[in-house]
């Protein structure tokens, strides 16, 4: 009864989603192209231009056909959600009217047409930042079409030349972005960027059109000026895309695995047995999230806070048990079981309290899912001969409803695991993940996250990999005669 009205719940769910998109994509497509069409025609046409109505018109049916053909086929074929829709329009409205202002009143060339590849890949994705490189291009071409059949007598398309060079120049920035950039590395892509644009415009000015040798320097040069201002003003947009937005970029995650992080300096401190637990499985589960696409900041500062929760009470913990005493051996197994559990619910209090972001709060929730405490519950049916409750030694859940989730379940029990074995044994190595894998799959643990096949095998193969790869590193010294 419960599973088909969750099923009732989430069609409806689908159709008022399927409604919102239905209403949002043409709406927000008009409001776009009616915005972009007045900065255009307030700045080049303003005075000199008298009928204006026509070409505004026109200029914002193009766009609105152009916004709605790109958003729908980016939302089909590439699978962009409300939100990334929402920033790339916002973005790609920043972008275009600053430089048609630009352009306007000072130079052509000035143009930050790279502003939005730049600013998408630090707030969103690459895949999505492509997208705005596409969709700045048909929109730049689409004014500059209109701008030549209505405003120019003899119609000047030299000025397609800088947009060119600027959006192979933002292709480049996104290709040698990488999520792991921190502000300097960002700045130094960017000013790369504006060294290729200047060489291009400079070579492509001397030789194609035959400028002066200075008139052609002047034009490379404030190519390569629009390109500062794009990096500099990238970095001041990007906090607020985030906040407004409340998005989770690559950079913001930069600042949770640092060591300085004071919730992570007092779990060394507290729990330093859960600390070290913790950095090994950051280390796993950023290389399986890089397998698989995933944002490897994220895994990792994820990973790094999964047992915070443990911080409260470490010594019920085996990895922060030094001496041989183990409190569990004074407590029934009811109250060991409910001690051990809490972590999760504690740890996602916690980091919800300092104001983490959602992810690794949800990661501290969900990493075991409604797996059962093994342990305990063996123990248990041995001494009850089979007479247990088996949800009274399970996890309360929720199961992970994200791949970093399961990335975390799974590099937390293979880390765990694997601390007994002889990293070196290949094969063992590869039957204790694969049986982790396979154990949590067929108790429905991966039901609510949309992992496949092919990733846990990816997954299980990093695995190997990273393990074998550390026993590697053990390298054992001689001892002095
Ligand atoms: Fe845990
Ligand atoms: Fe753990």
């Amino acid at each position: 009864m419960k599973k088909s009205n969750n099923k009732i719940e989430q069609k409806n769910e689908k159709k008022q989603r399927k409604l919102d998109e239905f209403v949002y994509f043409p709406l927000y497509s008009a409001l776009m192209a009616g915005v972009i069409s007045v900065v255009f025609f307030c700045t080049c046409f303003s005075g000199e231009f008298k009928f204006v109505g026509m070409p505004v018109f026109v200029t914002w049916i193009a766009l609105t056909c152009l916004f709605l053909i790109v958003f729908c086929c980016s939302r089909i074929f590439v699978q962009t959600t409300n939100k990334s829709i929402t920033v790339l329009g916002m973005v790609c409205l920043i972008t275009v009217g600053l430089s048609v202002i630009l352009m306007r009143y000072a130079r052509f060339t000035l143009a930050i047409f790279t502003l939005s590849s730049l600013l998408v890949v630090l707030i969103l994705s690459k895949k999505e930042a492509f997208i705005s490189v596409f969709l700045n291009t048909i929109v730049f071409l689409a004014l500059i079409y209109i701008y030549n059949t209505y405003a120019l007598e003899i119609p000047d398309y030299t000025m397609l030349l800088p947009l060119a060079i600027k959006a192979i120049a933002s292709i480049l920035l996104i290709i040698l972005y990488k999520p792991t950039f921190n502000r300097l590395k960002v700045i130094a892509i960017s000013l790369l960027s504006g060294l290729f644009t200047l060489v291009l415009a400079l070579f492509i000015n001397i030789f194609a059109f035959k400028f002066g040798f200075i008139d052609a320097l002047m034009d490379a040069v404030w190519m390569f000026v629009a390109e500062v201002g794009v990096a500099i003003l990238s970095l001041i947009l990007s906090p607020i895309f985030e906040w407004v937005f409340r998005l989770e970029t690559s950079m913001q995650f930069l600042e949770y695995i640092s060591f300085d992080q004071p919730l992570l300096k007092e779990l060394a401190e507290k729990a330093p047995g859960t600390f070290n637990h913790s950095i090994q499985v950051g280390n796993l589960a950023e290389r399986c999230a890089y397998a698989i696409g995933e944002n490897v900041n994220v895994a990792k500062a994820a990973a790094y806070f999964h047992d915070i929760g443990k911080m409260q009470s470490p010594e019920f913990f085996t990895e922060n048990q030094t001496d041989n005493y183990n409190p569990h051996d004074d407590l029934i197994f009811e109250t060991s079981v409910k001690i051990i559990t809490r972590h999760t619910e504690l740890g996602y209090e916690t980091l919800l309290k300092h104001k983490f972001p959602r992810i690794i709060c949800n990661v501290a929730h969900e990493h075991h899912g409604d797996s059962s405490l093994n342990y305990f519950y063996i123990k248990a049916q041995n001494i009850t001969e089979g007479d247990v409750d088996s949800s009274d030694y399970c996890y309360p859940g929720p199961r992970p409803t994200t791949r970093i989730s399961a990335i975390i379940m799974i590099a937390d029990s293979v880390e765990a695991a694997s601390r007994s074995m002889n990293m070196s044994d290949r094969k063992g190595l590869i039957n204790l993940v694969d049986n982790i894998i396979k154990e949590k799959r067929e108790s429905g643990q991966f039901d609510d996250c949309d992992i496949t096949m092919k990733q846990l095998a990816i997954i299980r193969d990093t695995l190997v990999e990273s393990l074998v790869g550390i026993a590697h590193t053990r390298i054992s010294y001689p001892t002095r005669k």
